[in-house]
């Protein structure tokens, strides 16, 4: 496949050495894993489809002003990124009730949340990457409080932009969880936001019939989890790109 060195390889992502210094080629594979990898099988064409979502949604949030790691995207499999230091941290935005958190603290699937509720989760694949809070994260020194600062507002901003972004195609963002790294440009340090944001990432539900469009139709063994993927890229209008009438762009959809 590629001769390129091998930096690091991931449950859904290997990254390769970059055409220059400072950039990393980002391979995404098909392989569909959930609960660390103890639910685990290869989705054909799971990769193209998170390359292309997250290259469309990434691309936009470069032109709205929220920095991330992306460059371009390469080919089917594969977009050039910036090397950053990832900061061991998944943080997750929640609008509405589902998944741990509805279990944690027993609310209804689909209960809307009082106000958009961020949470951490230190990355640590043997550990399960569990839950920690500012003091955790400030103590042992994966961030320092104004990069908390930082990395709230952008998944703040994150949220607002996917959910707009989604909301106009018919899809509920309920919940999604970012990587951010250190990314230094001369000798100025800022944080970015880096990895992927696609249907294994987020929390996805059709907006009408609540109907699970992400990665959780995976994890609750519920088919149909590649056609799902599509109807996302579709409804964002990736699908049909050199289709001339179509054209570019999401297809506004009205949900009530
Ligand atoms: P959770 O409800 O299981 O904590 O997941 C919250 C969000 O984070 C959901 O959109 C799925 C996403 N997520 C990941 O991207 N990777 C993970 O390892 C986990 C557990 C969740
Ligand atoms: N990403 C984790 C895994 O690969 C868990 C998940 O997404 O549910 O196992």
């Amino acid at each position: 496949m590629s001769r390129r060195r091998r930096i690091y390889e991931g449950k859904a992502k290997i990254l390769y050495e970059g055409p220059e210094a400072g950039t990393l080629v980002q391979f995404f594979k098909d392989d569909a894993t959930a609960f660390n990898k103890k639910k685990h099988e290869i989705l054909d064409g799971k990769g193209v489809l998170n390359n292309r979502i997250s290259e469309y949604i990434f691309t936009h949030l470069n032109r709205i002003g929220i920095p991330t790691h992306f460059i371009k995207r390469m080919n089917m499999r594969e977009q050039l990124i910036k090397q950053v230091d990832i900061i061991p941290l998944e943080v997750v935005v929640r609008n509405i009730a589902a998944g741990s958190i509805a279990k944690r603290l027993g609310l209804e699937d689909g209960e809307v949340l009082p106000r958009s509720i961020i949470e951490f989760y230190y990355k640590a694949d043997e550990l399960d990457d569990p839950m920690v809070s500012e003091e955790h994260i400030t103590a042992f020194g994966w961030a320092t409080p104004a990069e908390i600062d930082d990395i709230m507002t952008l998944a703040i901003r994150v949220n607002d932009f996917l959910s707009g972004l989604f909301l106009g195609v018919g899809i509920q963002l309920v919940d999604f969880k970012i990587e951010l790294g250190r990314h230094w440009e001369n000798d100025v340090m800022r944080i970015i936001v880096a990895d992927e944001i696609s249907p294994d990432s987020c929390r996805l539900w059709d907006a009408k019939t609540k109907k699970k469009l992400d990665k959780d139709r995976f994890r609750q063994d519920l088919d149909g989890m590649l056609d799902a993927y599509r109807e996302v890229a579709d409804r964002l209008g990736l699908l049909h790109e050199n289709e001339p009438p179509r054209g570019k762009g999401p297809v506004l959809v009205k949900t009530d």
